[in-house]
């Protein structure tokens, strides 16, 4: 626009210059007056006529210049104006105000286990940044050998090391349990070493037996924004609890949802939530306590449609209680997503409440034996209703999804809907139309 406006003034500056010029040159190459008229006689009554004509002419001409030299003033005055504004916008361009970008560290959480070497290579040759990405390697345990692979990284982690290492005193009934009470005991002194003493004002947790996507910094990065400023959300996870081949749309990498279930494995918090959570930190169990409503408050975390993060941890505190028949099948994404470069708005509460219901409820009902068949007519998406604990237990389990409530929520659930494909096409296992709570007696 500004571009097009110049050359209109450069225009017009050469053509009134030019016009100028015609006028001077035809002035100048006037005749003098006396040369127009017949000698002789007549020389009163020529003498009468070019003295008017002089006159006239010279009245004219001075009226002609000054209104020339008013437009002349104009434009210069326009293109003054205009030069000032280039600039102004050339002196933006060359200081442009870049917001200090956040630091976002990295919490790994290690034990005993020496394949923490796999989760520290993946996070450390997908890390873009050692400075916006600090790696805090927080170990229990005090196993000298995992201690000694994470050392192996000089400065390019940071190795905290989580100081009481005693027994914790568990009721008998508990006693098979004492790893969850560790593992919450290590979880509070590590978030309170990155939150309190060191300052951060957001952390991503993973675990030792996490391995992560390529894309999973610029995941997080492009969500702290949303997770930053709305209320109704919580976390960000890099998990899809029914992420497993097959379950997902290879075609929707870039494709985001809320879900009113606690993920975990790779998320990010902020440190308002930390503070919240601190107080009341649970001496086990700790991702269960946070699905239980005390704790959730109705809030949300965004979870992507294919996993940010795999799992390889068959060997653990819950001794691979679904590894072998889920989580070792969750997909890890590939592709590399550009979400900060993304419109996610799509995800505001509000919005996508409104976009999720109508998406869900306007999709054609179907029933169970057409999906488990594979008869649907049509690319979908489909609605598969349930209407209690038991049907969706049923369902879920035949079609292959988690079947498991915790506090009354369905795995990756948002407002009771649980989002997968099936044969290939897309379902919504969904509560009947009108859902406004959950009921935590389900489990
Ligand atoms: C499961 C969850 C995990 C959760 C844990 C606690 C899955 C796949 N995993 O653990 O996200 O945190 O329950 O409810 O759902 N660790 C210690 N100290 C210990 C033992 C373990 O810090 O004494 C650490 C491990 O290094 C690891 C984490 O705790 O980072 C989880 O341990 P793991 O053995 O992997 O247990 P899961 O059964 O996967
Ligand atoms: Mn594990």
């Amino acid at each position: 626009m500004l571009r097009k406006r110049g050359s209109l003034i450069l225009c017009g500056t050469f053509l009134f210059i030019t016009w100028n010029a015609i006028l001077v040159l035809l002035l100048w190459g006037r005749p003098p007056p006396g040369q127009l008229d017949e000698p002789g006689q007549g020389q009163g009554e020529v003498a009468e006529r070019p003295t008017n004509d002089v006159v006239g002419d010279v009245l004219r001409m001075a009226d002609m210049f000054e209104a020339e030299l008013e437009v002349q003033k104009n434009i210069l005055i326009e293109i003054k104006n205009h030069r000032s504004l280039w600039e102004k916008s050339n002196k933006n361009r060359s200081k442009v105000i870049v917001p200090p970008q956040p630091v976002i560290p990295i919490l790994v959480i290690a034990c005993n286990r020496v394949t923490v070497k796999r989760c520290l290579d993946k996070l450390l040759q997908h890390r873009p940044s050692a400075e916006l990405y600090p790696i805090i390697v927080s170990q229990d345990c005090g196993h000298a050998e995992t201690a000694e692979v994470i050392r192996s990284y000089g400065n390019e982690v940071t190795h905290l090391k989580q100081p009481d290492l005693s027994d914790i005193a568990v009721r008998p009934e508990h006693k098979k349990f004492q790893g969850y009470y560790k593992i919450s005991r290590h979880y509070h002194w590590a978030l309170s070493q990155v939150f309190k003493t060191l300052s951060h004002s957001s952390a991503v947790i993973v675990e030792d037996d996490l391995e992560v996507a390529p894309d999973f910094f610029e995941y997080f990065r492009a969500l702290l924004p949303l997770l930053k400023s709305d209320p109704s959300l919580w976390c960000v996870s890099a998990w899809n609890d029914n992420g497993r081949e097959g379950y997902v749309d290879p075609g929707k990498a870039n494709l985001l949802y809320r879900t009113d279930f606690f993920p975990g494995l790779g998320w990010m918090l902020v440190r308002e939530v930390w503070e919240e959570l601190e107080p009341k930190w649970p001496a086990s169990f700790w991702d269960d306590w946070m699905r239980q409503p005390e704790q959730r408050r109705d809030r949300a975390c965004i979870r992507p449609e294919i996993s940010r993060t795999l799992t390889f941890g068959r060997q653990g505190v819950s001794q691979g209680q679904f590894y072998d028949r889920y989580l070792r099948y969750i997909k890890l994404n590939t592709e590399f997503v550009p979400f900060t470069k993304l419109d996610l708005s799509y995800l505001k509460e509000e919005t996508y409440r409104e976009n999720f219901e109508k998406e869900v409820y306007s999709a054609a009902l179907a029933t169970y034996e057409d999906v488990k068949q594979g008869q649907l007519k049509g690319p979908g998406p489909f609605r598969l209703q349930y209407s209690s604990k038991e049907s969706f237990k049923m369902l879920a389990k035949n079609l292959g999804i988690m079947d498991d409530l915790k506090s009354g929520v369905p795995r990756a659930g948002y407002r009771g809907v649980v989002s997968f494909i099936s044969r290939g096409r897309r379902i919504y296992l969904a509560p009947p139309p009108g859902w406004t709570q959950y009921d935590p007696s389900w489990s």
